[in-house]
């Protein structure tokens, strides 16, 4: 029987999927590309980590705070969250032609590096050996899901930063399919 729970992808390898996906988006940003590239660049990386940090919040965490063994990793997520989603609105509101717009595009870097680094090496680990393949699974379904609510009014405006950010980069575009088939694949997957 068709199950759709069975055909998604565990969330643990979507969250690292997003990492991996934001991770190119910066390495794309260099001071020396024209600022309307550098704007666009910006916006996809802050859209991306807000969408991301949500998705963690209402789903991830609520589901991994009981299981964790590692409290301390936990207990600060949120926070850095916080601490980022300050930094994407410092950045938001700073001219690309302007120094400071390298600086916090540099800063948020390093931030989401160190709390990526803490995610993959503790709690994703962690909720693998504390969760069901089915109960990974049927996360990733949640995430699926919420994340197509989120990225919908979005989706013109992260389009067209895509395009500009990327325009000289065969590889982002291959990122780009490969993201967008990644999130539709537990739904249009026909059953066998
Ligand atoms: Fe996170
Ligand atoms: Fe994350």
């Amino acid at each position: 029987m068709f199950s759709l729970k069975k055909l998604s992808p565990s969330i643990t390898d979507m969250i690292r999927f997003d990492h991996s996906h934001v991770m190119v988006t910066f390495h794309q940003y260099t001071g020396d590309k024209r600022p309307s590239v550098k704007k666009a660049l910006a916006e996809t990386i802050c859209d991306a980590l807000e969408i991301h940090a949500t998705l963690e919040e209402e789903i991830f965490y609520p589901a991994m705070r009981p299981l964790a063994g590692n409290q301390k990793v936990m207990e600060k997520s949120e926070p850095e969250h916080m601490e980022m989603r300050r930094l994407i609105h410092e950045l938001r509101n700073t001219d690309p032609r302007d120094s400071r717009h390298d600086e916090l595009v540099f800063e948020l870097m390093r931030d989401v590096q160190h709390h990526v680094a803490d995610e993959e090496t503790v709690l994703l680990p962690e909720a693998e050996q504390t969760m069901t393949k089915d109960r990974l699974s049927e996360l990733g379904t949640q995430m699926t899901k919420r994340r197509l609510e989120l990225v919908t009014p979005k989706a013109g405006k992260i389009a067209k930063n895509t395009a500009v950010g990327f325009s000289s980069s065969t590889a982002a575009v291959v990122m780009g399919v490969a993201g967008a088939l990644f999130a539709a694949r537990a739904f249009t997957r026909k059953p066998s």
